[in-house]
């Protein structure tokens, strides 16, 4: 979807409120070298996660490494932790660079983000019994192969176990930092008596490679823009300099590896990143503060937020909403992404729809000049996302030397927030100064929408280990 073009003019605006949006566009615009600076730095941090000592960035070894070559083939089930939703996937891989999936989605209860372990799992556990009874009601002769997409930091040593470093995207559930995640699902499926054997745990950003370079292998790397932001590509095991002594005698050191980056915390130390007072206060107020810092300023989590806070922040100086009762906007988080991708959307003459918005969700009544400054912020708050979260494909595509690629990518913010595509396209081209083309799918290095990697990569990936594992290799 593309924003609507700005029809209307700013002319009816407020003095006092267009000095506000200036003031906004001076703190929330990044201009071309700001993006350079910050990819220059971000390949640094990259080496520095590969490294023996390790660095801010995680860099996580995923050990899928093997490239899939679309000729794989078998039944797999896959789940799909995500922010929102968990996804039940049936995958059947046709072999030909082809595959089928049946799945169904449970919506993650609210208090489950932060409520026990044995409260998470179990729900897994009983939406997989769902799924099975309603796929399978004569029940399974054997059991089913599952790739467990759990799309937080989690350290590996073995494709089938991860330790969670660390909750990112507003989880805090206590008694699973540090933990092996693995058989804290296998012992309720066991409970539950479910006929199935988890032979993969992947990232949803190492899923979004493998599946997209199933069916293309131009792929080069796999991100995710939603209520995270992450990425992932395959290095070689020579090049990361932290698996030496991790890898088995008969590994070649020129085998892939696909690495998880986990590139949301990079800046943790705020060298480079050009925070606001909005972006320093999320992060203050949210559970991890200092952490993600990256993803903080750039994902779907985040961005309805910002954009609350600062509404917040002039409503306290009584610069807008004067004499409106703010208490449903108050409330932290109140507004997701959905609201500033509904705010930009809204074609700009009127703002009839952002009018609405305000007053039958948030119940408050915006003048004309509110609105437009509300959506002069939406899109600066967008803007500034999509264009900075390039930085990590930049990055990424430089230590490389990648010179043309496909960049498969997934998530809400991809997938729904208006114009994000364009954007991100113009950051890219910004950074590596393209000549500018008339269509944003001409550029060397191209985002393009991935297949589903928390599904049919993760089929893909349990495939992949499986023949590994036929194969005798570690
Ligand atoms: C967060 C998670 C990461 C995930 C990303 C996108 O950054 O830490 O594992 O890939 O969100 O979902």
């Amino acid at each position: 979807k593309k924003p609507p073009v700005r029809k209307g003019s700013m002319a009816d605006v407020p003095a006092s409120l267009m000095e506000q949006i200036t003031r906004f566009e001076e703190v929330f615009t990044v201009p071309a070298e700001k993006l350079k600076e910050v990819t220059e730095r971000f390949v640094g941090e990259l080496n520095k996660g590969l490294s023996k000592k390790g660095g801010n960035i995680p860099m996580i070894p995923g050990w899928v490494m093997d490239f899939p070559t679309g000729s794989e083939t078998g039944d797999y089930l896959a789940i799909d932790l995500g922010g929102t939703n968990l996804r039940v996937v049936l995958v059947k891989l046709g072999g030909k660079r082809d595959f089928d999936t049946t799945q169904s989605k449970y919506k993650l209860p609210d208090h489950m983000r932060t409520g026990s372990a044995d409260a998470l799992f179990s729900f897994i556990a009983d939406c997989l019994k769902a799924f099975l009874d309603e796929e399978f009601p004569e029940g399974v002769d054997h059991a089913l192969p599952l790739g467990f997409t759990f799309s937080y930091p989690a350290s590996q040593d073995r494709i089938n176990e991860g330790f969670l470093q660390r909750w990112t995207k507003g989880f805090d559930i206590d008694g699973v930092e540090g933990k092996d995640v693995v058989p804290m699902l296998q012992e309720q499926l066991k409970k539950r008596d479910i006929p199935i054997d988890v032979v993969a745990l992947i990232n949803d950003t190492t899923g979004t490679l493998v599946a997209s370079m199933y069916t293309d292998p131009e792929t080069r790397m796999g991100c995710i823009f939603g209520t995270g932001v992450n990425g992932a590509y395959y290095d070689v095991c020579s090049g990361v300099e932290k698996l030496q002594g991790r890898l088995a005698d008969d590994v070649d050191p020129d085998a892939p590896m696909a690495i998880n980056c986990e590139y949301g915390s990079f800046d943790n130390e705020l060298i480079t990143l050009p925070r606001t007072k909005y972006d320093i206060l999320v992060d203050k107020q949210s559970p991890r503060p200092g952490q993600q810092s990256f993803e903080k300023m750039t994902s779907g989590y985040y961005l309805g937020e910002l954009l609350r806070l600062a509404l917040v922040d002039l409503a306290g100086q009584g610069l807008i909403f004067s004499g409106q009762d703010l208490s449903k906007l108050e409330k932290p988080y109140v507004m997701d992404t959905a609201y500033p991708a509904r705010i930009e959307e809204d074609p700009f003459e009127n703002l009839e729809d952002t009018y609405d918005i305000f007053k039958n969700e948030l119940g408050v009544e915006t003048t004309n000049g509110e609105r437009k400054l509300i959506r002069r912020l939406a899109e600066l708050i967008g803007t500034r996302a999509s264009r900075m979260s390039v930085c990590g494909i930049a990055a990424v595509c430089k230590k490389r030397g990648y010179k043309t690629a496909h960049i498969a990518a997934d998530g809400s913010v991809f997938n729904l927030y208006p114009g994000f595509k364009e954007r991100a396209a113009a950051g890219l081209r910004d950074i590596f100064d393209w000549e500018v083309k008339k269509n944003y799918e001409d550029y060397p290095i191209v985002i393009v929408a991935a297949e589903d990697g928390s599904g049919a990569g993760a089929a893909i990936i349990a495939a992949l280990t499986q023949k590994r594992l036929a194969a005798g290799k570690s």
